[in-house]
């Protein structure tokens, strides 16, 4: 039996709410979406593209404990218990904020943020520490406004060791969610040319995601990349707030860095030097961005207390998030193709780690490096200069075809020698016809595209064939 996550008293006090029907029934879960809502969870009305309110019903009908609801809404015959607040969103921050100040004294938080790699650093998190104690973190993304306070709600008691993803698009978006989580420990993964539609400069990126530090416990530690160019900025903010700082990447100045490293498409094995401790790691998923990020992982593990030998061979096992480089071997006419997914997104930096991974496959074993490339997007005024600066990566990745579409990677397209154009097509559904006509038994296909490209069904059609 899984421990009930609030009682009915504890829950209403925690949402700084009123209770209309209560019958004492304990909570299992919190829900935001009736879709996916479990018997015994809280449905939570939350207004964002749609009103919640309008699905509570459906809720109750799924089985839910109860909904917590704004003080306008007129229930219907077959609710069940509400608690009643003057604002939804605000009361599941309040749950949020109750479930972090419940935790044991000796209980570590952990939030990740940077520009590309929270999700996958987060499950690798969570991977290793669930060897350790019990471990809660985020499902999915869950790192905006809503994600980030209906994570910190389902958080049981118990937890030892709790992750979070913390995300954003403008400046000040973390300040008030660190505020939440309260960590011990904050990461910044990596700072990079994303989001420039929205911010002046990378600079003002870096300060924005510096942001992260503001929330951290006192005696908190950052961990920040020291292979990047803002790592200086990024350092003097997280001293200003008093944390320690670890240091990690291949730079012989970070405190947590590979001292042997192979790097193979079947993931990457270094001997790692942790503050002066050497220790193993096998990290399954392949490409130097995730094996740094591991080194994060690493650098956290031990920052929260943790005990790196018994955590980290869960890296080994560990596959990617749908999407971020899963790899699947199709049968195709008789032969075999391999297809790597990175469709779920893509920014100049991921976008170069991926064609750096589909360089390293083995001619012995796949002789066609292929890419399939969507647009990058929200890049601003710097678009087509990103866009064609990827024809070094496509070069060095040994790339011997690219299938491109939308505007903005026709531009890298035009510039790549005309031996190594495939096709372009204005979208992802125009790309699909010509991309299949060219395939052959033995290619490795990498799909990647941001979210907006549409390149996922594309992935998705290739592994229908
Ligand atoms: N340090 C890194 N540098 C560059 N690319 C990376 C790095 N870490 C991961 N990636 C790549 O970035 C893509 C997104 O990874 P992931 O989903 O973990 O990032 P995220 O920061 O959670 O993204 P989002 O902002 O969409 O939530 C994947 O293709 C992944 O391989
Ligand atoms: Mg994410």
């Amino acid at each position: 039996m899984p421990e009930n996550l609030w009682t009915s008293e504890d829950l209403v006090a925690a949402a700084k709410g009123r209770a209309e029907r209560a019958n004492g029934r304990p909570i299992a879960g919190i829900s935001i979406d009736t879709r996916t809502l479990a018997p015994g969870d809280l449905f939570v009305a939350l207004k964002d593209q749609r009103d919640g309110h309008a699905f509570v019903g459906a809720a109750f009908k799924a089985g839910a404990a109860a909904a917590l609801v704004s003080e306008a809404y007129e229930p219907g015959p077959n609710d069940g218990p509400l608690i009643r607040v003057r604002d939804t969103l605000s009361a599941l921050e309040n749950i949020g904020r109750a479930a972090r100040a419940r935790l044991a004294p000796e209980a570590r938080v952990i939030a990740v943020t940077g520009s590309a790699g929270k999700t996958g650093t987060k499950d690798m998190l969570r991977a290793a520490l669930s060897r350790l104690g019990p471990t809660h973190g985020a499902d999915k993304s869950f790192n905006n406004h809503w994600g980030v306070p209906l994570t910190l709600a389902r958080m049981p008691a118990t937890t030892r060791f709790g992750v979070f993803e913390i995300g954003m698009n403008h400046a000040g978006e973390i300040t008030p969610l660190v505020a939440l989580v309260r960590p011990h420990v904050a990461i910044i993964t990596t700072v990079e040319p994303v989001h420039l539609a929205q911010f002046p400069s990378v600079e003002a990126i870096a300060e924005a995601k510096a942001e992260i530090f503001t929330g951290l416990e006192p005696g908190g530690t950052a961990i920040i990349n020291r292979d990047n160019p803002h790592f200086e900025l990024l350092r003097r903010r997280a001293e200003a707030r008093g944390a320690r700082v670890v240091a990690f990447g291949q730079d012989g100045r970070a405190d947590v860095r590979p001292k042997v490293a192979e790097l193979s498409s079947e993931g990457t094995v270094m001997e790692v030097d942790v503050g002066g401790r050497q220790v193993h790691m096998r990290v399954a998923v392949p490409g130097i961005h995730i094996a740094r990020n591991a080194l994060a992982v690493a650098a956290a593990i031990d920052a929260a207390g943790g005990d790196l030998d018994e955590a980290l061979p869960a890296l080994a096992a560990l596959a990617p998030p749908p999407g971020r480089g899963t790899r699947t071997e199709l049968s195709f006419q008789g032969g075999r193709i391999l297809l790597i997914d990175e469709s779920y997104n893509a920014n100049p930096a991921s976008m170069r780690a991926a064609l750096a991974v589909l360089g390293t496959v083995p001619r012995d074993a796949f002789r066609r490096r292929i890419a399939v490339l969507g647009d990058m997007l929200e890049l601003g005024e710097y678009e087509k200069t990103h866009h064609v600066a990827l024809k070094e990566a496509v070069d060095a990745a040994g790339t011997d075809l690219v299938f491109a579409c939308g505007p903005n990677m026709a531009h890298l397209f035009s510039a790549l020698e005309p031996s190594r154009q495939g096709a372009w097509a204005p979208s992802s559904q125009e790309l699909r016809d010509p991309l299949f006509a060219a395939l052959a038994p033995g290619d490795v296909v990498m799909i990647k595209g941001s979210n907006g490209s549409r390149m996922g069904p594309l992935a998705e059609a290739l592994r229908g064939t």
